[in-house]
């Protein structure tokens, strides 16, 4: 019977002779250090002979030793029986003709040499022949091997080759990709990711892949495309183009492939879309335009017109200025827009109307000063906005009738000075961040309906003393951050109707007393009081339950524990560093 071991050993054969002379394979066993054979259906350890049932074998060098591997024709004889074979970390200079001759049940191959990590000049060549007998190979991953150059051809024995991953190579051309003329037709995927490809001409070896459903060529160095690059691909479902250097896209370029379902072409130059670019698009439901230079001259009623299945459109980090009322005419089915980064000041009233399937709407770092009554009408189903960091002061008190369905708000880093009424109309807020405004205007009634909150951020505002009344429309409130105010005191009874409540963040204020403000929070574990101005701290001023306590930074001098409770006490965390404490008696640490 072959062995492994006496595959390993050839294949392998420079290392072996630098370390271990001619005790070849007899030290093929246990825990040899050089290079792991293990079968990867099984539990992954070493094994010095793999019988003809097991027909995947994995073959791994060790990485740190930078030795010339080889092959050569009819390597694979001994174990023609192989369906899977993966050859990684092996420094693999050449692929010979006929090296796989003899394993003809291959399905699945992959040699990964990682090359380059030996020198950048170490390229992978592979030979006309050298693939041939791989007639029933349907997935070939050379991904990692520092390939520049494939013959013309080179991949036509492989008649039933599905799959090809050439991803991380220096391939610099896509004229030749070893497709020759008229073979690859059962190809459905192709990576070119993360290669030197520059330039997409009109005529190149893709064009004939008829059946190729996913295109990667995501990191590459494209500046240009011909408008025909794609013609062939009638049948292309995801063309992922990211990370390359496209300024514009030519007309016509999607023409052909109506099949588009998803395509990515975020991180260019992009400035400039053709007209009409995206037109017949019927099937595509991702279209992710995102960091590139786009400006609303050359968005407009036609960019995204007939894209009637579109679910995601992603245009954020971009410099978009306004949004025309008809840009998003007919996006009925859109659920997710992103719009954030951009400069947007301006949005015409109703744009947002034909979106009735939105459910999450990404406005953040902006520059939108005021939202009208009419801005987001029609966004019927929308349940998460997104307005940070934009210039807002005001807020039409009706601008939200239309979305009450909204379960997260965000209007953080704004400038507004009030809690806006308009949250009136969102019964079913879970979440809300008013943190980073200017707001000093808090009353009873500000909450008005939002009985199902649960997160309310207000960190970083103007706001004063809290009293009775200002929390009572907030019965679910579990966590409450408004650190970083302007409170010197808290009624007692403030939180009487916030029993939900878990965590509390009040640091950052002028607090002085708190005595009775938290005693009957059962739920609440976790406190924040740093940085405040307590003088007074006794432990029965906390509830039973925190676990969590911080009270660093006051000026507390003595902790506490009038009622002498102990076991009542969970605390497991306490901050009272730089307070000015002066004896810890007995009864202070818990
Ligand atoms: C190609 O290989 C890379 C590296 O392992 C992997 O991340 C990528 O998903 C593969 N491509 C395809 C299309 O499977
Ligand atoms: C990509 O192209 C630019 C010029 O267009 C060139 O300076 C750069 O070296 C290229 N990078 C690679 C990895 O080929
Ligand atoms: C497209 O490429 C980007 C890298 O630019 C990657 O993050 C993303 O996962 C890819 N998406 C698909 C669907 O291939
Ligand atoms: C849109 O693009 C940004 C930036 O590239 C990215 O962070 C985000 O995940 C993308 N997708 C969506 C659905 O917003
Ligand atoms: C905003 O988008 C621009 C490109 O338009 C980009 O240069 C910048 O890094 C982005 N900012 C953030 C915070 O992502
Ligand atoms: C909300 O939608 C209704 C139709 O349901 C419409 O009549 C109204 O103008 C919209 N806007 C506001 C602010 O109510
Ligand atoms: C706020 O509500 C509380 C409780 O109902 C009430 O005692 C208090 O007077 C109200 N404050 C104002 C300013 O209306
Ligand atoms: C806030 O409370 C402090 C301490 O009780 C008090 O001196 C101050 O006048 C109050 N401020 C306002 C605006 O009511
Ligand atoms: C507690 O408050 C201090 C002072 O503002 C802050 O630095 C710290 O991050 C807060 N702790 C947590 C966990 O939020």
């Amino acid at each position: 019977m072959y062995t492994i071991a006496t595959v390993l050993c050839a294949l392998l054969h420079a290392v072996w002779t630098v370390q271990y002379g001619s005790d070849k394979c007899a030290r093929v066993s246990g825990t040899n250090v050089l290079c792991k054979i293990r079968t990867l259906d099984g539990d992954g350890s070493s094994i010095t002979s793999v019988n003809s049932d097991t027909s995947i074998l994995s073959v791994e060098c060790n990485h740190l030793l930078l030795f010339e591997s080889s092959l050569r024709a009819h390597y694979f004889s001994s174990v023609e029986f192989l369906s899977e074979l993966s050859i990684t970390n092996c420094k693999l200079l050449h692929i010979p003709d006929y090296t796989f001759q003899d394993v003809n049940k291959l399905k699945r191959l992959k040699i990964r040499s990682k090359n380059s990590e030996w020198s950048p000049t170490k390229n992978m060549e592979i030979s006309l022949n050298a693939f041939n007998g791989l007639s029933e190979l349907h997935s070939l991953d050379l991904a990692q091997n520092n390939i520049k150059f494939i013959p013309s051809g080179v991949f036509c024995a492989l008649e039933n080759l599905n799959i090809l991953n050439l991803t991380n190579n220096r391939i610099r051309t896509v004229g030749q990709i070893g497709f020759g003329r008229g073979c690859g037709l059962g190809m459905h995927t192709l990576d070119l990711s993360y290669n030197e490809i520059k330039t997409l001409p009109e005529e190149t070896e893709l064009l004939k892949l008829r059946s190729l459903q996913h295109l990667y060529l995501q990191h590459n160095n494209i500046s240009d495309i011909s408008s025909e690059a794609f013609n062939g691909l009638t049948s292309l479902r995801v063309l992922n183009i990211s990370h390359n250097r496209l300024h514009t896209l030519p007309e016509g370029l999607f023409s052909n492939a109506k099949e588009l379902r998803e395509i990515y072409l975020n991180e260019n130059s992009l400035f400039e879309l053709a007209r009409g670019i995206f037109h017949h698009l019927e099937q595509l439901i991702v279209l992710d335009l995102s960091s590139n230079q786009l400006t609303s001259n050359h968005i407009d009623d036609g960019t995204f017109k007939g894209l009637i299945r579109l679910i995601v459109l992603n245009l954020s980090n971009n410099a978009l200025t306004r949004i025309d009322g008809k840009t998003f005419k007919d996006l009925f089915f859109l659920q997710i827009l992103n719009l954030k980064n951009n400069s947007v000041g301006y949005i015409e009233d109703n744009a947002f109307l034909p979106l009735y399937n939105l459910h999450t709407l990404n406005l953040a770092e902006n520059r939108l000063h005021t939202i009208d009554e009419n801005l987001f009408n029609g966004l019927f189903v929308l349940s998460k906005l997104t307005l940070n960091n934009n210039l807002l002061v005001n807020i039409d008190r009706k601008a939200f009738k239309n979305c009450s369905d909204l379960k997260e708000l965000d209007l953080s880093s704004n400038q507004l000075m009030e809690i806006p009424d308009a949250l009136w109309e969102l019964p079913f807020l879970k979440t809300l961040d008013l943190g980073e405004n200017q707001i000093s205007d808090f009353r009873n009634g500000s909450f008005k309906n939002l009985n199902q909150l649960t997160g309310l951020r207000l960190i970083d505002n103007q706001i004063g003393n809290l009293s009775v009344g200002m929390f009572w429309d907030l019965p679910s409130l579990q966590v409450l951050n408004i650190a970083k105010n302007k409170i010197q005191s808290i009624e007692r009874g403030t939180f009487s109707r916030n029993g939900q409540l878990e965590a509390i963040r009040l640091d950052g204020n002028f607090l002085s007393d708190i005595n009775g403000v938290f005693a009957t929070l059962a739920s609440l574990l976790w406190l924040n009081l740093s940085e405040n101005h307590l003088v007074w701290f006794d432990y029965a001023f906390v509830p039973s339950n925190l676990k969590w306590l911080d009270v660093h930074g006051n000026f507390i001098e003595h902790l506490g524990n009038y009622y002498k409770l102990q076991d009542e006490i969970h605390i497991k965390t306490l901050d009272v560093s730089h307070n000015r404490i002066v004896d810890i008696g007995p009864m202070a640490i818990l």
